[in-house]
């Protein structure tokens, strides 16, 4: 039995290797780089669930770690999130101070003293708002040239506590303060706002939309995972496995996996018979795990408008599905707009729509 040291199948793990995400990588440090009060120094980062928001998150964080900046890293939208992130900015200050450190010569009287500034007195801490605590910090680390950059995960745009994030963000950036945000969700939380700061907010925001990863940077990586594990696959079914991940990264790690688990019990190869196991276990891993939490917030109109889609081998017209669902087309016209803008589905052309969510319609034609 071998153990798979390069594929794990897990909301928000780092993956071993990050695939194929060096434009957005690259869109976003740009954005980060870019001089206080740019519109790019917020960002949404929208997606389907699994498809790599929350390590995209983390490799940021890492990344620009390396480029004066403090980062918050990524925290959920909860209660008591601005303390959260306070916690973390003062948390990774320290740690950039002490890398800092290592690389002076003697005494640094400057550094030092930003050491004492991201300390709050007790009185600060007791009787100040987390607004107050925030800019003070943020204030300080500014005084160094120190960049903070704050990223927030599974947004929820009726939140009261990403308001006020929101809020205090505006306030710093309105002082020219060097912050820059970045907020990852799913398309559907965002478009349910209700709240019209934080909807004034997002329509000014740079938004960036992570897709599906490109096929053959999948097959360049299988090919080699499979190889460093000494597991024999040929080409052809290499390029079946990539393709059957249908680009989504969550989908890649689950088919890598168990095409691992099968084909180390089965002398270390995957013939046709290994690769049919795998995939069907990934699928079933894959409907359990992301087309049933997709379909849960949904309607059951909504639902009964996927159902009809189903229906169809690829693409779906509109009219057809308002004959199955025995409504008007008019009527279905507004399933139609509901669902685009979670992002379930897609309209590849006018008047005709397709799931845009891996395995979703064999789901529904199953259940
Ligand atoms: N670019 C990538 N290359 C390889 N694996 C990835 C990549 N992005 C995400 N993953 C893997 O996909 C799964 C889902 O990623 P995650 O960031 O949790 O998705 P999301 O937050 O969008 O739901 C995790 O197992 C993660 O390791
Ligand atoms: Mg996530």
């Amino acid at each position: 039995m071998v153990r798979d040291t390069i594929f794990s199948p897990a909301f928000g793990n780092r993956p071993s290797q990050l695939v194929g995400r060096d434009v957005i990588l690259r869109q976003l440090l740009d954005g980060l780089m870019a001089v206080p009060g740019s519109k790019e120094r917020a960002t949404l980062l929208l997606g389907q669930r699994g498809m790599g928001k929350t390590v995209l998150l983390w490799e940021i964080a890492e990344t620009v770690r390396e480029k004066n900046y403090v980062v918050a890293s990524p925290t959920i939208v909860s209660e008591n999130m601005l303390e959260r992130i306070i916690e973390k900015i003062q948390e990774d200050s320290e740690q950039y101070l002490n890398k800092k450190k290592l690389h002076l010569t003697g005494a640094n009287v400057g550094v030092m003293g930003f050491s004492a500034g991201i300390q709050f007195s007790r009185e600060e801490q007791e009787t100040k708002s987390p607004e107050y605590r925030l800019a003070r910090i943020c204030r300080e680390l500014a005084r160094f040239e120190v960049n903070v950059l704050i990223l927030v995960d599974e947004v929820q745009a009726n939140s009261a506590e990403l308001k006020r994030l929101i809020i205090a963000y505006q306030e710093l950036v309105g002082e020219g303060l060097p912050v820059a945000i970045i907020m990852a969700g799913l398309p559907a939380s965002v478009s349910q706002t209700l709240n019209d700061k934080v909807l004034t907010f997002f329509n000014r925001t740079r938004k960036l939309d992570i897709g599906p990863l490109n096929l053959r940077d999948i097959n360049a990586f299988y090919e080699e995972a499979f190889s460093t594990l000494h597991i024999e696959i040929s080409s052809d079914l290499c390029t079946k496995a990539a393709e059957a991940t249908l680009g989504s990264p969550y989908l890649l790690q689950l088919i890598g996996h168990n095409l691992v688990l099968s084909a180390s019990s089965d002398s270390m190869t995957v013939n046709q018979d290994v690769y049919n196991k795998a995939i069907k276990a990934s699928q079933n891993d894959y409907q359990e795990d992301i087309c049933k939490t997709t379909l849960a917030p949904l309607s059951d109109r909504d639902i009964d408008f996927l159902r009809a889609m189903s229906k169809d081998a690829d693409t779906s017209k509109v009219f057809d599905i308002a004959v199955r669902m025995g409504v008007t087309t008019d009527y279905a016209q507004k399933y139609r707009r509901r669902l685009l803008e979670t992002g379930i589905i897609e309209a590849p052309r006018r008047g005709v729509v397709a799931f845009a969510v891996p395995y979703l319609a064999d789901y529904l034609r199953r259940s």
